[in-house]
């Protein structure tokens, strides 16, 4: 299985019907399918991207399924994860998924970075206190991928979450899988 299988596939295990979800990088909107599926219609999916030809392509494939009802955009940084979820819904969330890197399809140089990526994850993490999972892929083979990749590992490894982390050969990417509801120390 490739890591973005992985990830979807760990996420599956967990995400339930009428439960929200987040997608932190919507992109080319393959994973925010992906879990408005999964939380069905009486669920909710916050599909987060930085730039708007992301959400464009996300809409388009949403509208493809029939899935926007089940589903917010929202043009952001997901670095402001906090701020961009509606207070009220923030206890109900169970998984949140990031896929790093870049759009897909679109512009090479704009890709997620490793400062606004860490502060992304420690927000991610605050969202899901003591339940549900959260997965990230991180890519290591473009220009400044490697350093957000360290910088995962370091978020990751800062916030005591067990975590467990798929690599794949020759610089691949990179599954991360957490289960919010344990910790080390
Ligand atoms: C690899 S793509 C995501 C693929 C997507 N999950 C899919 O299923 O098609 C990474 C996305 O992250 C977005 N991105 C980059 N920096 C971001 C930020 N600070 N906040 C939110 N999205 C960001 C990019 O615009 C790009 O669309």
């Amino acid at each position: 299985m490739r890591p973005v299988e992985i990830a979807q596939h760990f996420i599956a295990e967990h995400l339930k019907p009428a439960d929200i979800a987040i997608d932190t990088t919507a992109g080319n909107g393959h994973d925010s399918c992906f879990l408005a599926r999964l939380v069905g219609p009486e669920g909710h999916v916050f599909c987060i991207d930085i730039q708007t030809a992301a959400l464009t392509n996300t809409a388009r494939r949403l509208a493809a399924e029939q899935l926007e009802p089940r589903t917010t955009l929202i043009h952001g940084d997901h670095a402001q994860l906090a701020r961009l979820i509606p207070l009220d819904i923030q206890p109900r969330i169970r998984a949140i998924m990031f896929n790093l890197g870049y759009l897909p399809g679109g512009d090479k140089h704009l890709i997620t970075q490793a400062t606004s990526t860490t502060g992304a994850i420690h927000a991610a993490l605050a969202l899901l206190p003591t339940a549900g999972v959260m997965s990230i892929i991180s890519y290591r083979g473009h220009p400044g991928g490697l350093a957000e990749h360290k910088a995962v590992a370091g978020a990751l490894a800062d916030n005591h979450r067990r975590y467990h982390c798929v690599e794949t050969p020759n610089s691949g990417p990179v599954a991360w899988l957490i289960d919010a509801s344990y910790r080390h120390d």
